[in-house]
C-alpha cells in the first residue's frame, strides 16, 4: 500500500466512523400493521424475528396488539407480567421480559402501553428511560399491531422508523391496505413503507398485487412503497401454529420460510437513515397520547 492510499484510507475512515457508530447505537423500530385483520401479521413479526436474529441480528418484539395480543401463542410462552405490571410498579422490565426461542426476547405489552399517558411527567420520563435503556440489547425492535385504523395503532406507526404493510391478494385486504397507506402519507405519520404479500399462490401474484399498490401509492399519494416479497399459502404453516411453533424453525426447508428468509435480507438491504431509537419511539409515543 503506497502512502497516497494510506492516506486516503485513513480519511475515509475519519470520514465514515462518526456516521458508521450512530447508526450502530440506535435500534431499528419497525411498526407491523395491515389494513384488514387476520392477514399473518403475528405470524410475519414472529417468523421474521427469528429469521433477523438468525441472521445476527438481536431482535426484540414487543407485543402491542391491546385487543388480542397472541404473539406469546404463536411462541408457546406464557407471559405472567406484562407492561402493566412495570407501569404499575410491582414489576421491572427485566421480570417481564421473555426470552423465546432463537435468542429472541418478548416484551408483552398488555394495557401498559395504553397507561403510558396516565402516568405522571416524572414517573412517566423514569419508564421512558427504562425503555429506552433496552437498546443496549437490541438493534431491532419489531412492533406487532392489531389491525386496522385505530388512533393507537396509528400512534405507533407514526413513532417508529418504518412501517411494515401486510396484505393478502383478497380485494378486500388490499383495499384495506391503500387505506392504511392513504391515512399513513396524507396524516404525515410514516414515509417509510415495506410491503408483504402473504397467502400468495406464486412469486407472481404477489409481484402483480405489489405492483398494483405501488403505482397507486406513488401516483395518489406520492408515496414509494418497497416491496419487500411474498409469502406463499403453506400447509406448513398452519402445522406449526396449531402446535404453538413459528414455522421458521418448526419447517425451515417449507417454502414460507424461504420466503421469510428473503424478506428478511431485503429488510437488511433497507436500513431507515437515522432510526429514532428505543428513547425516540417510547417518547413520541408518549407525546401523542398525551394530546389524545
Ligand atoms: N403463509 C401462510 N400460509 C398458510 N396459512 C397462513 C399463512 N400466514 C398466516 N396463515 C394463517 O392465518 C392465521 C392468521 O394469521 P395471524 O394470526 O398471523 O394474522 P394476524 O394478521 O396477526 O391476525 P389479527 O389481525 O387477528 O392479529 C394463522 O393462524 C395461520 O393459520
Ligand atoms: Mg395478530
Amino acid at each position: 500500500m503506497d502512502q497516497a492510499e494510506r492516506l486516503r484510507q485513513l480519511v475515509w475512515k475519519q470520514q465514515t466512523a462518526p456516521t458508521v457508530l450512530k447508526a450502530k447505537n440506535k435500534s431499528r423500530v419497525i411498526t407491523v400493521t395491515s389494513g384488514k385483520g387476520g392477514v399473518g401479521k403475528t405470524s410475519l413479526v414472529v417468523n421474521l424475528a427469528i429469521a433477523l436474529s438468525l441472521l445476527g441480528k438481536r431482535v426484540m418484539v414487543l407485543d402491542a396488539d391491546l385487543g388480542l395480543a397472541n404473539v406469546d401463542i404463536m411462541l408457546g410462552l406464557l407471559p405472567q407480567h406484562t407492561l402493566h405490571d412495570v407501569v404499575r410498579g410491582t414489576k421491572s422490565l427485566a421480570d417481564i421480559a421473555l426470552d423465546g426461542p432463537a435468542e429472541i426476547r418478548l416484551l408483552p405489552g398488555g394495557s401498559g402501553l395504553s397507561e403510558l399517558a396516565d402516568l405522571g411527567e416524572k414517573q412517566r420520563k423514569a419508564l421512558i428511560d427504562k425503555l429506552a435503556a433496552l437498546e443496549e440489547s437490541a438493534d431491532i425492535l419489531l412492533i406487532d399491531t392489531g389491525a386496522g385504523l385505530s388512533r393507537t395503532v396509528l400512534s405507533f406507526v407514526a413513532a417508529a422508523d418504518e412501517m411494515l404493510l401486510i396484505t393478502t391478494p383478497e380485494p378486500t385486504a388490499i383495499r384495506d391496505a391503500y387505506g392504511m397507506v392513504k391515512v399513513a402519507a396524507t396524516q404525515q405519520l410514516q414515509q417509510k413503507i415495506g410491503l408483504v404479500v402473504n397467502l400468495i399462490s406464486s412469486e407472481r401474484e404477489g409481484k402483480e398485487i405489489a405492483e398494483r399498490l405501488l403505482t397507486v401509492s406513488q401516483q395518489f399519494l406520492q408515496v414509494e412503497l418497497q416491496y419487500l416479497g411474498g409469502i406463499r399459502a403453506d400447509a406448513h404453516v398452519v402445522t406449526a401454529v396449531k402446535q404453538q411453533q413459528p414455522f421458521y424453525l418448526h419447517s425451515p426447508r417449507c417454502r414460507a420460510a424461504g420466503n421469510i428468509r428473503q424478506i428478511a435480507g431485503a429488510l437488511l438491504s433497507l436500513p431507515p437513515e437515522q432510526p429514532r431509537g428505543f428513547s425516540g419511539f417510547f417518547n413520541r409515543l408518549a407525546q401523542l397520547w398525551d394530546k389524545v
